[in-house]
Formats: structure tokens, sequence, C-alpha cells
């Protein structure tokens, strides 16, 4: 039997229960169908949770670019691998076929190697979403360099404490970059940045906009010409399953950001199977996540899942709104884009704008609609569904995490049938529990708890750089033998999971649990509203009060804001009870938000209990000038 692509829900079903009781023979049949091993594995899998240790197919040997280039070149090394949409629409597209992919990435590691990168090394990078942003990725990888993507969104700060965090030898980045009208000073941030960081022995630089930057003698250097002179052919370096493959940094609640670790075999099978699966991708399709390669979103879903797959992946350089709202739909129709992948943020910002833009475009080529990194809320999952799947291109919303580094609950398209707001059903061997307050598991269903997951996964990160205690601390100390998620979810009465928010973010009100996620959906549902975001903040006799910040649509006609508070507390009063009401609304421009489209509740909070005196680092926010009004229009 092939478990490898599934069709029907039946299908599902019997893969599902197959990777519950024989975990290791699924995932060993998994990994033998599809991939090329230099050695087989010894062991498929040994863990303790309580170490935690995590080991996925010990004993085995590859390299993961063999897997995403070389293995596909004999049937598709004329294919696109890569198609690089730049960000000036006039601007001609690139299409980098596997061979071509193939002779770039060994350019870049063969420069790599002869600026002394070796096997182990950290190599930090930060570049636009240019095609040398891929290649550098899929180069370390040949080599055996463990690669650091930093978001080139990130100040110079965040860049250097990265860059300490792991004692990467090397960054590559690019004189500047393209962000709609404007251009960015990258090669200045760098050095900037590199003021403090001792390890950094090269800069390698992308020429991509040309301009007239510093370039430190003895330390920085044009890549072009040494890619010019560098052979195309590099042997891969043979690693070990458990090799670090890259260290990612994500935010946790608390202290500076954690490098998560994630290693070779394991990561690879995980991404290849759930990009088959979630996108349903068919040879030929081409493939499109709006994502930056700074997020594990890029990394799995951009570069390593699809490219295992012998897939085309989209990569495009520039933002939605350039040179107007109508760009993605731009894209969609000139690349006849099949499976699209973005994030709720992003579709609330299209939604509110003229539909013109998207009734404009050709989207027939659309089969299936992707979601990630927060709760899709209703209004924006129906005007996605509606609008650009028009009732017929299923709608994933896979919920994830950095550390999980694959999609762990989903419908599989044309095969679940998807809810809105649900992830709907765990995909194959992911074995989520909901826990309480007790610490126990919750049986049944129609129940809502904290999101564990009770059994490893190939791509489960197996570290914190540096710090394994917090990695235990942070992930397996909360509930005995169980991964924590940090997220809250519900399980409805067919066994669907939504996921209600971070778990941080439940307010307590007169003894009640309240997720901010359904709340918010509600409030999102009154027609004026753009966005809204909820915290709580301390009360005399409830414990904790609900406080509402809102975005209103610009609409051009104003309103009468007591009107619209009561007309929103009725809309929650009617949706979910007189217990989730507002105690204040307060209307504002903007919600301060991290790079990746997220809002900083944390901030919030903090305002709305009038405590603002320790706000933390605002520096990195995508509109950090956005707290500052807030706080004075809440005086
Ligand atoms: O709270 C969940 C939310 O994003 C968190 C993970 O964030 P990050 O590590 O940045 O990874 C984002 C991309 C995988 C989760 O703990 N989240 C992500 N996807 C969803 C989601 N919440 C609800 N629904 C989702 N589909």
């Amino acid at each position: 039997m092939s478990n490898y692509h599934i069709k029907h829900l039946e299908e599902y079903y019997q893969v599902y229960r197959k990777s519950v009781r024989e975990p290791e023979n699924f995932w060993e049949e998994v990994a033998e169908e599809h991939f090329m091993w230099r050695k087989r594995w010894d062991k498929v899998l040994s863990w303790d949770f309580k170490k935690p240790e995590i080991k996925w197919f010990e004993g085995a040997q590859l390299n993961i670019t063999e897997n995403c280039i070389d293995r596909h070149l004999r049937t598709k090394g004329d294919k696109t691998a890569i198609i690089f949409e730049p960000n000036n629409p006039d601007d001609a597209a690139e299409h980098i076929t596997y061979q071509q992919l193939h002779d770039r990435v060994c350019q870049m590691a063969n420069v790599l190697k002869d600026k002394g990168i070796k096997r182990g090394d950290r190599v930090c990078i930060y570049l636009p979403m240019i095609p040398e942003l891929a290649i550098s990725l899929l180069a370390c990888a040949r080599i055996g360099a463990i690669h650091s993507v930093v978001f080139a969104g990130f100040s110079a700060k965040a860049l250097s404490s990265r860059i300490n965090d792991s004692e990467c030898k090397m960054v590559i980045t690019s004189d500047g970059s393209y962000r709609g009208a404007k251009t960015i000073d990258l090669k200045g941030i760098v050095d900037e940045g590199l003021e403090s960081c001792p390890t950094i022995e090269n800069v390698l630089v992308v020429n991509r906009i040309g301009s007239d930057i510093n370039m430190k003698e003895g330390r920085d250097i044009w890549l072009q010409p040494l890619l010019d002179a560098a052979s195309t052919d590099c042997e891969p370096e043979i690693m070990n399953a458990e090799d670090p493959l890259f260290i990612l940094y994500t935010s946790g609640s608390t202290g500076k950001p954690k490098g998560m670790v994630h290693t070779t075999a394991g990561y690879m099978v995980y991404t290849a199977y759930t990009f088959k699966n979630v996108f349903q991708y068919q040879d030929g399709d081409v493939y499109w996540c709006t994502a930056d390669i700074g997020w594990i979103t890029g990394h799995s879903y951009i570069v390593y899942g699809p490219l295992a797959n012998g897939a085309t992946t989209v990569m495009f350089e520039g933002v939605p709104h350039y040179p107007d709202f109508g760009r993605f739909w731009q894209i969609v129709e000139k690349h006849k884009v099949n499976q699209f992948y973005t994030a709720p943020t992003a579709i609330r910002a299209l939604g509110k704008q003229n539909i013109s833009f998207v009734d404009d475009r050709d989207l027939s080529s659309l089969k299936v609609l992707g979601s990630v990194g927060e709760p899709i809320n209703e209004e924006a999952w129906h005007w996605y569904n509606d609008n650009i799947g028009k009732h017929k291109s299923p709608i994933v919303d896979t919920w994830w995490q950095t550390e999980t580094g694959g999609v762990m609950i989903t419908p599989i398209p044309f095969v679940t049938p998807t809810k809105p707001t649900y992830a709907t059903l765990p995909f194959p061997g992911i074995q989520p529990a909901l826990m309480d307050e007790n610490g126990d598991v919750i049986k049944g269903n129609q129940v809502d708890g904290r999101l564990c997951i009770k059994f490893p996964w190939p791509s489960i990160a197996r570290t914190i750089w540096g710090n394994h205690e917090r990695y235990k601390d942070t992930y397996f100390s909360a509930y005995e033998n169980m991964y924590f998620t940090g997220d809250g979810a519900l399980r409805d009465e067919v066994g669907y999971y939504r996921i209600t928010g971070r778990v941080d973010d439940v307010i307590i009100v007169s003894g009640h649990n309240l997720g901010t996620a359904p709340i918010e959906d509600a409030i999102n549902e009154h027609p004026a509203v753009a966005e809204s975001a909820i915290v709580g903040f301390p009360h005399d006799v409830k414990g904790n009060a609900l406080y509402g910040y809102v975005t209103l649509k610009e609409t051009g006609e104003s309103r009468d804001q007591n009107n619209l508070r009561n007309e929103i507390n009725q809309l929650i009063t009617d949706r979910i009870g007189p217990i989730a009401k507002l105690d204040k609304i307060q209307f504002t421009d903007g919600l301060p938000k991290t790079r990746s489209g997220k809002i900083m509740r944390r901030i919030l909070r903090k305002i709305a209990s009038k405590d603002i005196s320790n706000l933390g680092d605002t520096s990195t926010l995508l509109n950090p000038e956005c707290v500052q009004d807030i706080i004075d229009e809440s005086l």
C-alpha cells in the first residue's frame, strides 16, 4: 500500500490509524518510498520526552540537497524548480530549472568552502526574497553547514543577537532590497549589527539594487564574481540523520529568542510528506507560498518540502500592495498558480480592498488555498472561500509552529470536509491531546483544553541552540510525557480541532475561561470592523475584564463611536454570551504587529493595564509608531 498520497477520507482514517498503532512502520514506509539514502537507518525512532531526546532514522546517511535537487535531474532537469517573481511587475520573472538550481547551488557551496566554511559551521543568511536566498540555504545544506536565516526585516540589534547566540562565521546578505516603492539599506543594517559580532569572518554580498555601499576590507566580498569563477559541481557532504540542518529563531513569551534546531532526515521526510498531501500537489502544478523564507513556513513550504517533491515553487520578492492591492491576484493569473498558501493577516488586508482587484483577474488555475500563522476568523475565511476559492478550491487551515517543523493539524484538500475556523484533523503521525488544568488528558469530544502532542513526529525541533534546559522547560515540563504547544484548542463533536489562540491569551473573566480568538471573530463580523485584538485587564469584581482594540475599515463615512461600541457588544453577546462583553473598546488606526503579522497582545495588555513603564523592546515591530498613538488615545 502506498501511504504517500492520501486521496479519500476512508484512506485518511486508515492511514491515520496505522500511523498511531505502528508509528515506526508507518514512517519507515514513507521514508523508504520516496527518498535517496546513502545509508539506511538502523533504528527508526528512539525517544524520551523526559530528557528530552528524540532521534529519527538513526544510523541513516544522506544529503538533503541530493533529495531536493540531484534526484530529479535525470527526469526533470529542464523542469522549473523556482519561479522568481520580482518586486517590480515590469521586470521579467526568472524560471530556474532543476539543472540550473543544481549548478547554482554547487557554485555557492564551492564559494562557501573556499571561504573556509566547514561542516557544522553556522552561516547567517540575511537576504531579501531573491533566488540567492533559497540557493544559500541549499548550499549550506550541500556542505553540511548549519544555516541560520534571519528575516531581512529585523533590526541590526536583532540580527547581531542571533548571530552571536549561534556564533556564526559568515553572513550572506545583499547591498539592499526592494520593498514595494521603497528600497532598504540591508548592508547598512548588517554593518551596524556586526559592530558587536566577533565571530564573523566574512560577509558575502549580493548586488541586488546596485547601491553604493561600504565594503569592509578583508571582511566583505561581492558574491557574483566568486560564483562566476566557481565550479558547478560540488560533491554533497554525507550527513548523519540527526546532524543539525538549520537553526531558526522564534520569540518566546519571555526572554531572548529561541534558536530552534532542526535536524536532517526527519525534517526532510516530514516536510516532503506533508507538502504532497496538504496541498495535493500533482506533477506540473505551480505552487506559491507567500511567506518569507525568513520564517519556518518559507523554509518548509517554499524550499525543502516543494523541492523534495520536484515541484515548481514561486518566490515573490515584493509586497501584496505594490503596485496596488491586486498584486497577489495578478501573480496567480500570470503564473497560473495552482496552490496558494498565505496568512490570515494578508487575507484580511486584501479583503478590505475594492473587489475589482480580484474580479479583474483570472483565478481559474487555483485548486487549493492555504492559511497559516494564526487563527483565521470566520469573516476572512468566507471572504477567501467566496472570492478567491469561489467555493471550489478547499481552504486548508494549517496549524503548526516553528518548533514542529511541518504542518500538524490540517484538512487534506478534497479529502477532509472543511469547516470555517477549524484546522480539522491531525495529520497522519500526529497524536494531539487536550489537557486540563490538573494535567489530565481530557477525553471525548466537545471539549477544550491545552493542546499537547503525545508522541514524537519526525520534524519536531530537537533542542534550543545552546540551551537544552530551556527547551525542556518550555515544551516538556508543563505536562508529563507531552510536548506542550502553548496553544489552546477545542475539539468539536466530530473530533475536529479549532485552535483558540495562545494559552497566554486566554483570559479568565469571573471564573470563565475565554479565548480571545472567538471574541475577535465575533467583533470582526461587524461590517465596519477591519481587525481587533482582545486583552484582559484587572477588574475589582470579575478578576479580569476585557479590553478591545478595534480598527475600522476605511469607508469614508463617519460613524458614531458609542453606537459602534453597542453594536459590537451586541454581536459578542449574540455569538458568545454576555460574559464575553467588552468593558472597554478603543478605536485605533493600527494594532502593533510582529514582522510576521501577528498582533502583539503583550503590549496591548500592558497598555490596557496602564502599565506602560516597561513595554519591552518594540523596535522589532512592523509598525512601532502605532504604540504611542494607542497610549495617547487611551489616556
Ligand atoms: O498560536 C499558533 C499560531 O502560530 C503559532 C506558531 O507560530 P510560529 O512558530 O511563528 O509559526 C507560524 C507558522 C507555522 C502557533 O502556536 N498558528 C499557526 N498556525 C495557525 C495558528 N493558530 C491557529 N490556526 C493556525 N492555522
